[in-house]
């Protein structure tokens, strides 16, 4: 029997309307526009509105991805959403989204991995594709950061922003995506976390810093060497966008020009979940990938969680 893979058939995003800028921040905290960009590479991100909410962000991230791939929502096998910031406990925000899109049956369900909620989703689905059975699957990022922000705390304001980003991945008989590779370590669960009884978000940033630049570096080896390749097989990386110091470490390991590196961060901040989607969607779109060119998608985040993709575009 021919072996079944799963390829990104299309792509969407979305993003809030309201733009926050640094300048905005340093009314709010004891910060600036000079070091927000100097040791994050970030000027603005977007904040959901006050009624607006993770599924809103959602939808219009999987219609837009839907209308590219001229399919309707009953053609779905599979609604996945990665999201930190679910609108309620249950039903899951994969559930609202279906409900919203008008899909009936297709088993829906969210993923909590935090900044690497979409790797995991991706894999997830990519896995449910090879088995059988399923030939669409709609995989959504989505976040509404701000909701869990401590905005008097200066160290963690300034990073996040809100979005969502969506991928279909279809059945085909190449790949696609050619590996996944996901990972935890509970151990960490105190250096970045909403803790116990809380609402807000709590960071040792600069632990997190470290962690981050030595996974990802670790993180990129291991999936090149899972499909004997080296750096200058890699034409595109997607990172995480969470800061482009990190960002840069990552391509550095690589010998990757930032050139060949998708950076949104300067404009969306970390959108957590939705970073990388959005960071696929806005190079989609620009044109940057050509058909057969081989792109890295990478995460980390809390948990600690991290992750990498291997694509083939097609
Ligand atoms: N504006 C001005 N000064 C700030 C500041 C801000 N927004 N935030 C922190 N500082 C200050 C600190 O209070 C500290 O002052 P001190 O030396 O007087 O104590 C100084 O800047 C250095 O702080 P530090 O935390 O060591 O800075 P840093 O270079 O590590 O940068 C982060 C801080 C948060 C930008 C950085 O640690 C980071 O990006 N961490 C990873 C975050 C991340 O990616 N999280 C999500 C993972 S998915």
């Amino acid at each position: 029997m021919k072996p079944i893979y799963s390829r990104i058939i299309a792509t969407g995003g979305y993003l809030p309307e309201r733009v926050l800028s640094n300048h905005d921040l340093a009314q709010m905290v004891e910060t600036s526009d000079a070091w927000i960009f100097a040791r994050t590479g970030i000027r603005t991100r977007r904040i959901v509105a006050a009624d607006e909410k993770t599924v809103d962000l959602a939808e219009a991230a999987a219609r837009q991805a839907l209308a590219d791939a001229g399919l309707g929502a009953e053609d779905l096998d599979l609604i996945v959403v990665a999201t930190t910031t679910p609108d309620q406990i249950f039903p899951s925000t994969a559930c609202l989204l279906q409900a919203r899109l008008g899909n009936h049956g297709a088993p829906a369900f969210d993923i909590q991995a935090v900044c690497t909620g979409f790797i995991y989703a991706l894999a997830t689905a990519d896995r449910f594709i090879r088995c059988g059975g399923t030939r669409r699957a709609l995989v959504v990022g989505a976040e509404s950061m701000s909701r869990i922000i401590d905005w008097t705390d200066r160290g963690t304001c300034i990073l996040f922003g809100d979005g969502a980003g969506a991928v279909i991945l279809g059945a085909s008989d190449e790949p696609g995506v050619i590996s996944t590779h996901i990972h935890a370590d509970g151990a960490y669960a105190d250096q970045l976390q909403v803790p116990d009884g809380e609402t807000r978000m709590t960071m040792q940033g600069n632990a997190v810093f470290r962690m981050a630049v030595r996974t990802l570096g670790e993180m990129v080896q291991e999936t090149l060497a899972a499909n004997a390749l080296d750096s200058a097989d890699i034409d595109w990386l997607v990172p995480h966008q969470a800061n482009i110091r990190i960002i840069q470490a990552t391509a550095d390991k690589l010998g990757l020009s930032m050139e060949r590196v998708v950076t949104t961060v300067q404009h969306h901040g970390n959108t957590s979940a939705a970073s990388v989607p959005l960071a696929l969607d806005d190079a989609a779109r620009r044109g940057c990938f050509q058909p057969g060119q081989r792109l890295l998608l990478e995460a980390f985040g809390g948990g600690f969680t991290w992750g990498s993709a291997l694509l083939r575009w097609s």
